[in-house]
């Protein structure tokens, strides 16, 4: 039998257990709650959890990666979600056609057409109507000696170049005559005149640089959506000679930040993929 003493202890020790489980019990709630709390509030980036039904972590890993950009970078941003759009297409001796590429295309208006049923891409053909319509109102006759090609076409046009090029060096070998060829007439299959986008004004002569009309191209082209493809500056780039009568349409806001950058295309499309990253 316990004496009272040792009965009173007991009852003491009981009360101080019973306390001790109620405190260690709410505060296990109170935890619990703060974290259910935090985790609904979003504060959980490591869950990868749908938050709110619509924002994902990834949005807004992106959104906060994007309130850092300057205006200037958003708008490059914008400007590369069009590197896979039919205009900006990038044809060179590196980048060749696909086998069997055809394009829809449309006649130019006849009275900038030095041939009958010149043809370009249909959805590019109002840009170049236009351009040479207002060049027309300043004054300046811009007539399309070339356009759209046939893959057949464009053969043709190197083949003759190679020839030509073979009795202008007889020193060189085949194999050099056909790289120096295709820097004038590019290789089939890989010009722009075979994509459609591609125009040749007035005269294929270097002297063509010192006319009223490129001077007009080179002031308004970009408004209408065209660069001038081969520069002087550009050769190493774009493997082609100086052309300054030949225009590729990429649409006005790619060729004025094309101009304003001072780049050839190949270097334009290699910094907008940089924005894609
Ligand atoms: N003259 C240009 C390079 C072409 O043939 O497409
Ligand atoms: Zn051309």
């Amino acid at each position: 039998m316990m004496d009272r003493t040792t009965r009173r202890k007991i009852a003491v020790l009981e009360r101080k257990v019973f306390m001790l489980t109620a405190l260690c019990l709410v505060l296990a709630i109170a935890l619990g709650v703060m974290t259910v709390l935090y985790v609904t509030k979003g504060g959980d980036t490591s869950g990868g959890e749908v938050q709110n039904g619509d924002n994902t972590d990834g949005e807004q890993m992106s959104s906060a990666i994007s309130s850092q950009l300057t205006p200037e970078q958003k708008a490059v941003m914008a400007l590369a979600e069009d590197l896979d759009e039919w205009n900006l297409r990038l044809v060179n001796a590196k980048n060749p056609l696909p086998n069997g590429f055809t394009v829809e295309t449309a006649k130019i208006e006849a009275s900038y057409a030095r041939d009958v049923g010149m043809l370009y891409d249909a959805k590019a053909v109002s840009y170049l109507n236009q351009m040479c319509a207002a060049a027309e109102k300043d004054g300046i006759n811009l007539l399309v000696i070339s356009s759209h090609r046939t893959n057949a076409r464009q053969t043709v046009l190197y083949n003759n170049q190679v020839n030509k090029q073979k009795a202008n060096h007889p020193e060189m070998s085949d194999a050099e005559v056909k790289k120096l060829a295709a820097t004038i007439s590019a290789y089939p299959g890989t010009s722009e005149h075979e994509v459609g986008l591609a125009v040749d004004f007035n005269s294929v002569e270097q002297s063509f640089e010192n006319t009223a009309e490129f001077q007009w191209l080179k002031t308004h082209a970009a408004e209408y959506g065209f660069i001038l493809r081969y520069t002087k500056e550009k050769q190493d780039i774009t493997g082609v000679i100086y052309e300054p009568w030949h225009y590729r349409y990429v649409g006005q806001k790619h060729a004025k930040k094309i101009n304003e950058l001072g780049y050839c295309l190949e270097e334009y499309i290699d910094y907008l993929k940089n924005y894609t990253k």
